[in-house]
């Protein structure tokens, strides 16, 4: 039976299993998704075990995105662009390269096209510059924003991200610039009491808040936009769609869309 993993550091929480396999078995393919914990020095090991056909495929989650980079054979426009990988497989029709992909693009892509939100000329403030920023930052331009401002505590590692697009703004972590949509790429949130030190209470009315973290529901973030009277959104539909276009990739079907596979 092959086999596919999730890796990353934590990893007890991920739903990529329970998504993975019931797609598996709704469109009866004879393979198992798991979930495995590991360290930055046992990447290579595991990159090693798809060369040798002993796992089929994997995503890559926080915090080793950029760091399995070096143990891949290729990558996609994408992933290179963005120095982000989340898929990857062995492409025996490649001569057996080990080939890395990013699905986060499409997958907030797609979530957005479903919220109806027109992107086009829209301002756009970014909090966090973590694994899957760089993903989301890429996907705005291609929707074509106006401007895209980033502002991260640490802010060198934002000024990083404003070396991949050096079109992307840097301001200091609680200066609220203007803008139209904000997006909440930190990991504040994912505990339910968590809140941002910030202060959106000037911003006024008709903004979208965004939360890429889906679990739980509604972060503190997203209900503050909410009681200020925004639209909200939060990451669920980002995490199916990427996981979709995983199992695209692998398995050459799209699945079925369902959200309440996640309930
Ligand atoms: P990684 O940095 O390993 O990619 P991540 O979970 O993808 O991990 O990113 C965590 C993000 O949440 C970072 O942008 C982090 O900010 P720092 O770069 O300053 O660490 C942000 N973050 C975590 N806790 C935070 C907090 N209490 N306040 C503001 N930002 C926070």
């Amino acid at each position: 039976m092959k086999k596919y993993l999730v890796i990353g550091n934590p990893i007890e929480h991920s739903l990529s299993p329970k998504l993975h396999n019931h797609w598996l078995r709704e469109n009866n393919i004879d393979a198992i998704y798991e979930k495995k914990l590991v360290n930055k020095t046992d990447l290579k090991d595991i990159i090693n075990q798809v060369r040798e056909g002993k796992i089929a495929g994997i995503n890559v989650t926080v915090p080793f995105k950029k760091e399995v980079i070096s143990h891949l054979d290729k990558l996609t426009l994408d992933a290179e662009a963005t120095q982000s990988v989340n898929t990857i497989l062995l492409a025996k029709e490649r001569n057996n390269m080990i080939i890395g992909h990013n699905t986060d693009i499409g997958g907030f892509e797609n979530a957005i096209k479903d919220t109806k939100y027109n992107f086009v000329g829209k301002k756009i403030l970014i909090l966090g510059a973590g694994g899957v920023t760089p993903s989301i930052i890429f996907a705005l331009y291609k929707m074509k924003v106006s401007s895209v401002t980033l502002s991260n505590r640490t802010k060198w590692k934002a000024e990083h991200l404003k070396s991949l697009y050096n079109k992307t703004k840097v301001v200091d972590w609680g200066e609220i610039p203007e803008f139209d949509m904000v997006i909440n790429t930190t990991s504040v949130g994912l505990k339910n009491d968590e809140k941002l030190d910030l202060d959106f209470s000037k911003i006024g009315k008709g903004k979208f808040f965004y939360d890429v973290i889906y679990n739980p529901q509604e972060t503190n973030f997203l209900k503050t936009g909410k009681d200020l009277g925004n639209k909200t959104e939060n990451g669920k539909k980002m995490f199916i769609y990427q996981a979709a276009e995983a199992f695209k990739i692998w398995h050459g079907i799209l699945p079925k869309i369902n959200e309440s596979l996640l309930n």
